[in-house]
């Protein structure tokens, strides 16, 4: 019964605290000069609708690009480490060892992708293409990793 009781002032302390609320907000919405800009929902919480494909490729367009499509913030030294050990298997040091043909023509390749097409390029690494066998590495990496990687991949030939 004690229990209930409390609870019920509990309810009725956040009803009081609402309708403050809701009148102080009201009152602030007279002037029209303190308007506030909408709230926006934390990243990932549950009013972030983004899908996790639609935030990184976010997080690429308008923290990572500069307006020549470079890559900001990259260190190309532990980006080419990295590539070096992760990528070069099949891609070959030089990113060259196979072309992307037939998806493209004329053949293109990682260096010429990533400096013409960094938001595909940006895609494929961290998303993976499963009909084309390329792995997704949004897991294997830190998002460090692939910025460094994708800088690195623009001074590929
Ligand atoms: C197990 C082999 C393998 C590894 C390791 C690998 N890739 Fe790939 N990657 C592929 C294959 C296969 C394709 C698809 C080739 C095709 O479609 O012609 C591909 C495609 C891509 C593409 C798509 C290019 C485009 O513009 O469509 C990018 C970008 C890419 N890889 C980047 C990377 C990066 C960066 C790494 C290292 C973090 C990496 N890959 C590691 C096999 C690999």
């Amino acid at each position: 019964m004690k229990l209930v009781r409390s609870a019920l002032a509990g309810i009725s302390i956040l009803a009081a605290y609402g309708m403050l609320l809701g009148v102080s907000a009201f009152a602030e919405s007279d002037s029209a000069a303190e308007q506030k800009p909408a709230l926006q929902p934390e990243p990932g919480s549950p009013g972030d609708t983004l899908t996790r494909e639609d935030a990184r490729m976010a997080l690429l367009v308008y923290k990572l690009l500069d307006k020549d499509g470079k890559i900001k913030g990259a260190n190309i030294t532990r980006g080419k480490e990295l590539f070096y050990q992760n990528c070069r298997p099949c891609h070959g040091s030089d990113g060259k060892r196979f072309n992307f043909a037939p998806y493209y023509e004329p053949p293109a390749f990682i260096g010429q992708r990533a400096r013409e097409e960094m938001p595909t390029f940006w895609y494929q690494m961290n998303f993976g293409d499963k009909e084309r066998s390329m792995a997704a590495y949004i897991d294997e990496l830190e998002l460090q990793d692939l910025i460094d990687i994708a800088g690195f991949a623009q001074t590929l030939p």
